[in-house]
């Protein structure tokens, strides 16, 4: 293709623009000059391959369904369609839910029945049998693991949620591949081409150079970022596992490739797709290779890409980063990047919350969300499949007199029961002797103190520990963006320990919350006050309210007001005539938090209590949803 700078010029793969379904070709128009610029600045006017990317894309787009497409116009009419209230999640392990594919999509109802329409699958492509990190090392990007089922039931399954109105989402671990792709393999066997695509040394000199400014992802399950391949008398970077070979985005038939892989994911039916691990895919010596401006022009460059070929679907970033390289994932509002971002700052100092006991940094980080643009998306979250890493605003907490490293320590001990007024019930995560660095691994459940409580059949501790897991889910629910539930949460499922005796995963605690779903004790949420009940029905109530009401919606005002009690964190949201005083007590004292808001009645949405917003008493883990009683409402009632 020559480009001739003339908008109608440029052919692209032997077709001529103007060639281009229409649709399409007024999607390519208003993204092919920042496009080309992007990827001609990263490769080096590699117009060859700028034009191979471009073929890729218009053949997807040729291959995507009638369904999609007639998705993606609806969604281009409602662009905020994943905004607001309406969506709640959850994210499970295939094999651990439903055993494979077709076993999932008979449990469709049970999703339903969960209130969720957003349903992200954990890791289900091809990988090996043992060194897999959970599925995070694809071996076949083109195949779905054998043991879960088939592409085309992967199809059927994103057929029936589309049909219930259910997003599904999916992984793309692109920073690397498992080293049994294909990829690795002829690299092993010694195809430069093939070795082109990852990072390959002769000996250890620039490996060292490498790690003196690169910080370690698994310091104890997988030290350092190289691993020696004595076949081949070669180091390969391997940021994660050894088994992990991380792909050399300086190559441009790496990106073109992977974008490949994506499109004809997502093609099948894929809504959301999630961004593995992104902040890594750009390695340069001398940096810490993290977050280097090369990954976010590539992050741009997929978010044009998608809104070309399938603009129905989200980008999620997977940015586990410190609090301030989460939100330049965004983007800006001109050129937007992920549309979608684990609030993971929120989640980790939730935690800390909990043990201290102290809202104080969490009203702080409600502070410092609510000042940023309406349209970012976070995605809330209470736990996931990883480790919770304890990535708190230190220098902040400093001034209350909790140093970083005496602060972790109490966090590790706390959640792992070492100190003798912890209900918690977790395991430490990579745990470095040389740093003293640990992170933390558990249910939310067990975290909760349900565990301890039921092992010691205290009664009165099960149901303080329901009580704080319940309020937490609250605060997730309160937080604007998409609540997403970790499968298992929502029976109050505890931690699974058979991994110890597993060989394969034994050495990784992340299997601690990976247990397989106890459907025997879903069967019992339908016996009245059984633990799974009395969480199961609650969550699903809190669900309903929060779908009820516009003052939840993303795009509403939130801010937070002081409560003069440490362990009461009060959060405000105000949409249209609604306004919400939210309360949340971290402790299990009961306490008053000292607000005043303005005169009336409010009434607690989740106990249907009338109350005033003012020095209000709030029982040891309660949570109140005040809701403003309007003047209209009042008059109904009169
Ligand atoms: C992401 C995943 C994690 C995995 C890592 C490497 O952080 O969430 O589970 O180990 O990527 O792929």
């Amino acid at each position: 293709m020559q480009d001739n700078g003339n908008k109608e010029g440029p052919g692209v793969a032997g077709e001529p623009f103007a060639a281009y379904a229409e649709e399409y070709r007024d999607r390519f128009l208003k993204h092919y000059d920042e496009l080309k610029w992007l990827y001609c600045e990263l490769y080096e006017n590699r117009m060859d391959a700028f034009e191979t990317l471009c073929g890729t894309m218009y053949r997807y787009y040729r291959e995507r369904k009638k369904d999609l497409k007639r998705i993606d116009g609806e969604r281009l009419e409602r662009p905020d369609w994943y905004k607001g209230n309406r969506l709640v999640g959850m994210m499970l392990y295939v094999d651990a839910f439903a055993g494979n594919l077709e076993g999932v999509r008979k449990k469709l109802d049970y999703i339903e029945e969960c209130g969720v329409n957003y349903l992200h699958l954990m890791p289900f492509l091809d990988s090996p049998e043992k060194d897999n990190d959970g599925g995070y090392a694809v071996s076949d990007f083109r195949k779905v693991k054998p043991s879960l089922g088939t592409m085309e039931q992967l199809s059927r399954l994103a057929d029936d949620c589309r049909g219930r109105g259910i997003s599904l989402c999916m992984d793309f671990v692109m920073n690397h591949t498992s080293m049994e792709h294909e990829w690795a393999r002829r690299a092993r066997n010694g195809e430069k081409e093939y070795q082109d695509r990852y990072y390959f040394y002769d000996d250890y000199s620039i490996p060292a150079e490498f790690e003196k400014t690169v910080p370690q992802v698994f310091p104890t399950t997988a030290p350092g970022n190289f691993t020696w391949l004595p076949d081949m008398g070669k180091f390969v970077m391997t940021s994660f596992y050894p088994y992990q070979w991380d792909l050399n985005y300086w190559n441009p038939a790496v990106l073109n490739d992977m974008i490949d892989n994506v499109l004809n994911l997502i093609n099948q039916g894929i809504d959301v797709v999630r961004i593995d691990a992104v902040p890594y895919i750009w390695k340069q010596l001398g940096t810490n290779c993290r977050n280097l401006p090369q990954v976010h022009g590539i992050v741009r460059m997929i978010r044009m890409i998608c809104e070309i070929v399938c603009p129905g679907v989200l980008l999620l970033g997977e940015v586990v980063m410190a609090p301030d390289k989460v939100a330049p994932y965004f983007g800006t509002v001109e050129k937007p990047e992920c549309h979608m971002l684990y609030n993971v700052t929120t989640m980790a100092s939730t935690w800390s919350s909990v043990a201290a006991r102290d809202a104080r940094l969490l009203k702080r980080q409600m502070d410092i969300l609510s000042r940023l643009p309406r349209e970012y998306v976070f995605l809330n979250y209470l736990r996931c499949h990883d480790d919770i890493g304890w990535g708190l605003d230190y220098p902040w907490l400093a001034g209350l007199g909790m140093g970083e490293v005496s602060h972790k320590k109490y966090l590790n001990d706390f959640f792992t029961g070492c100190i003798p007024d912890s209900f918690a019930r977790g395991e430490l995560y990579n745990s470095d002797p040389a740093s003293g660095d640990a992170r933390l691994c558990g249910t939310t459940a067990s975290l909760c103190g349900v565990e301890k409580a039921r092992v010691e059949q205290d009664k009165a501790a099960l149901s303080r520990a329901i009580k704080l897991d319940l309020m937490l889910h609250a605060y997730m629910f309160t937080q604007s963006g998409i609540p997403v539930i970790y499968s298992g949460d929502e029976i109050g499922q505890e931690n699974d320990y058979s991994y110890h005796e597993d060989p394969v995963r034994r050495e990784d605690s992340r299997y601690l919350h990976r247990g397989k779903f106890r459907w025997d004790l879903e069967e019992r949420r339908k016996e009245k006050d059984s633990v799974q009940a009395r969480i199961f029905d609650e969550i699903g109530r809190m669900e309903e309210i929060r779908g009820r009401h516009p003052v939840f919606e993303s795009d509403a005002d939130v801010w937070t007001a002081d409560t003069w009690e440490d362990s009461v964190l009060c959060v405000i949201r105000a949409k249209g005539d609604e306004k919400l005083v939210a309360l949340f007590n971290f402790s299990e004292w009961d306490k008053t938090a000292w607000i005043n808001e303005d005169d009336g009645e409010y009434v607690d949405l989740i106990s249907g209590r009338t109350m005033e917003a003012k020095g209000v008493d709030i029982p040891g883990y309660g949570a109140y949803w005040l809701l403003k009683k309007s003047q209209m409402q009042e008059e109904q009632e009169a």
